[in-house]
């Protein structure tokens, strides 16, 4: 006997995951032990790439999942309603739920997982993070054994492949950005992506698997790569950096990664120059990828592709096979009554995270000054950061824009708030123009 998996979203991944569900051979025995029985679709009748039996077809999304026949249901619609509702109904009947939706559970992870849990059913989530990337399922599993220190990716692919193609052409974000929306490769909205709102989701998963506590998303401090120029790109290239969207989620700088699970947690999404040698500098264009630092594994690296039709299909369908296991063995009948939680699989954690203050933050900074061209505007720069106990690493004035000198600094690691204190103070000296960006370095 199949387990039967109702399908909702026929769209890109949708398709990527009947494809595979229909062509099992060659890949895990387990996907010939489920069948796809009935797939919620927007319009019968549009053209597919796929050929699925028009009886399985409906638009009644409702139906698949409080259909009495159906062990697991996959959303992969995406947006927040109506996938939270029908996510939350089908846990309620009793089904096993895989779904791609970061947004989703980024947002509503706590309301979720509670439900899953009282109802004795899981909710997986593998394709919601970096597509296609195994990384879930090594934080829930395979990583238990260490104590996980930070947590860094490049998790949304529109963004790399704009700052790839920035780098490499020399050209301005907003031509990049047109570009990519010509290729398809950026939305025609691309606020979520340019702006850091998926890469925050994202990271907001990632963390609270990483460290066991749930996230607040609106704590989560995101930062897009709008205002990153070309003129950024190139500083950043001669001082030895590329740029790229780093999402960030580690035990502060200076505290000891111990017994207990740390008192506060830096999350957080910003554009990041990235030391050339550094593991995360040469992963580009649409690629994906997550360094974890744990202890005593030391780094380990994920790579790969981040969005896309197969690629998220294969995440979807690892997590099918985990539930078809579950059921195939016994381990939970599926029922709220037997209540039978797998503890690797199930969410265990119930207290939201600390999540620490972005002034608090000790890192490097990159920051471009337009300033008069006068004898002492530099000496002026170093006193205000001086006197703030801002240390300086280095200091460049390298070429002129529009008749103003352009001078570019380099911090060693300072709070974030002296920072933003001796910018406070740089604003108000006669021979500063301007600031044109201000940029974090790994
Ligand atoms: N929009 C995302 C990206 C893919 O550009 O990486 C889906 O999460």
């Amino acid at each position: 006997m199949a387990f039967k998996v109702g399908l909702l979203g026929l769209g890109t991944v949708g398709t990527g995951v009947a494809q595979i569900m229909q062509a099992p051979q060659g890949r895990h025995p387990l996907l010939h032990e489920m069948s796809l029985h009935r797939v919620g679709v927007k319009f019968i009748d549009k053209p597919r790439t796929i050929d699925v039996p028009s009886e399985i077809l409906t638009t009644n999304l409702e139906a698949i999942v409080t259909d009495p026949d159906l062990d697991v249901v996959v959303e992969v619609i995406g947006g927040l309603e109506p996938a939270r509702s029908l996510i939350l109904t089908a846990i309620a009947q009793g089904k096993h739920v895989v779904t791609a939706n970061k947004a989703v559970i980024a947002r509503y992870g706590d309301e979720i997982f509670t439900a899953a849990n009282e109802a004795g059913v899981y909710v997986m989530l593998e394709a919601a993070v970096a597509g296609g990337i195994p990384v879930i399922q090594p934080l829930k599993q395979s990583l238990g054994g260490n104590r996980i220190r930070s947590v860094t990716g490049i998790l949304n692919g529109t963004t790399n492949y704009i700052l790839t193609q920035m780098q490499q052409s020399g050209r301005d974000f907003a031509e990049i950005l047109q570009e990519a929306q010509a290729l398809g490769y950026a939305e025609a909205d691309p606020t979520a992506d340019v702006d850091g709102l998926d890469a925050g989701d994202k990271i907001a998963i990632l963390a609270s698997l990483a460290f066991g506590g749930r996230i607040k998303l609106d704590q989560v401090h995101r930062e897009g790569i709008r205002q990153v120029s070309a003129a950024d790109i190139t500083y950043a290239e001669k001082l030895g950096f590329v740029i790229k969207l780093l999402a960030v989620a580690q035990v502060p700088t200076g505290h000891t990664v111990g017994d207990a699970p740390p008192a506060q947690l830096e999350v957080r999404v910003h554009p990041t120059l990235v030391p050339k040698l550094h593991p995360l500098a040469s992963v580009n264009d649409v690629y994906n990828a997550i360094l974890i630092e744990a202890d005593p594994l030391g780094q380990v690296m994920f790579l790969g592709p981040g969005a896309g039709a197969g690629p998220t299909a294969s995440a979807v369908v690892s997590d099918l096979i985990n539930i078809v296991a579950l059921l195939k063995s016994g381990l939970t009948a599926n029922t709220p009554e037997t209540n039978i939680i797998h503890p690797l699989l199930a969410c265990s954690h119930h207290h939201y995270a600390q999540i620490a203050p972005m002034d608090a933050l000790v890192t490097r900074f990159y920051a471009r000054f337009l300033t008069q061209d006068h004898p002492g505007v530099i000496g002026h720069l170093g006193t205000c950061f001086g006197s703030r106990g801002v240390s300086l690493e280095s200091v460049v004035q390298t070429g002129f824009q529009d008749g103003l000198a352009e001078i570019v600094v380099v911090t060693h690691d300072v709070r974030e708030g002296d920072f933003h204190q001796a910018l406070t103070d740089i604003r108000h000296l006669d021979a500063i123009n301007h600031i044109p960006s201000i940029l974090r370095v790994l």
